[in-house]
């Protein structure tokens, strides 16, 4: 039985001050999510203050992108390391605006998600078909290059200590939700595919669904036989509307 997993990825959002709001907020409502785990990625900068705050909770961190290389004159960037310096346990690789906004490769996800490996933590690896992929049917086709992209470099087998979240780049911040039948679908294609490679794997690894999900589509995403929780953008910054997710979980 996989849990539940709920990560919030709050994006370029926030201050010193709303954030100490929001996890005061979260942290006050844990004790009425029952077994879902709750992971909140925050910008680099601030995750000193978030690593403090959260230092006796069961509430998880991460970094939301994090750099290739392992040190030296990459002007701009964040280690492994740094982020190890401050007890970050997940980081997301590949997500949408970084392929789409910063150019990143399929080869660059890759070698992100390694160097988080690397380093102990848990990358939650982010696949998802642009609206023009899907209308032209070929989602299955490019989850499955992004996907392949990092296992043919990594290992099937490195997904048992990786996440992989499910983002249909359509659904990020459009209030446009994949039904949970449509996500549903290519969660269960991932899964299939993983199981060719290896079976065991394929059945504990988690697949977050991530695109407005919201505290009223919660309950039937999450309910789906393959959707293994939620990667929350807009949602995960309201403590309200982020504990609603959890608590569907
Ligand atoms: P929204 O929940 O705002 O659609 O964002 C999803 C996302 O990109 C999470 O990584």
């Amino acid at each position: 039985m996989r849990q539940t997993l709920v990560a919030g990825n709050w994006k370029m959002n926030g201050s010193k001050e709303s954030i100490q709001t929001l996890l005061e907020g979260i942290s006050t409502g844990m004790s009425d999510v029952a077994n879902t785990k709750v992971v909140v990625c925050a910008p680099s900068i601030y995750l000193p203050l978030v690593s403090e705050q959260l230092a006796d909770s069961d509430i998880g961190f991460g970094a939301e992108t994090i750099s290739e290389y392992e040190v030296g004159a990459y002007t701009g960037e964040i280690s492994a390391a740094m982020l190890n310096d401050f007890s970050c346990q997940y980081v997301i690789v590949g997500h949408s605006e970084r392929r789409s906004i910063y150019g990143e490769q399929d080869a660059d996800t890759a070698n992100k998600y390694a160097a988080a490996r690397n380093a102990g933590m848990t990358p939650i690896l982010c696949l998802g078909e642009s609206l023009e992929e899907r209308e032209k049917g070929i989602t299955e086709e490019v989850v499955s290059r992004q996907l392949d992209a990092v296992l043919s470099q990594e290992g099937v087998e490195s997904l048992a200590d990786a996440v992989i979240a499910y983002e249909p780049v359509w659904a990020i911040g459009t209030g446009m939700t994949a039904t949970p039948e449509q996500a549903q679908d290519v969660h269960k294609f991932i899964r299939e595919k993983i199981a060719t490679m290896n079976a065991d794997i394929a059945d504990k690894v988690q697949i977050l669904y991530g695109g407005s999900m919201n505290a009223g589509n919660a309950n039937d995403l999450l309910g789906m036989a393959d959707i293994d929780g939620g990667l929350i953008g807009g949602a995960s910054l309201k403590a309200e509307d982020f504990l609603a997710i959890c608590k569907a979980g």
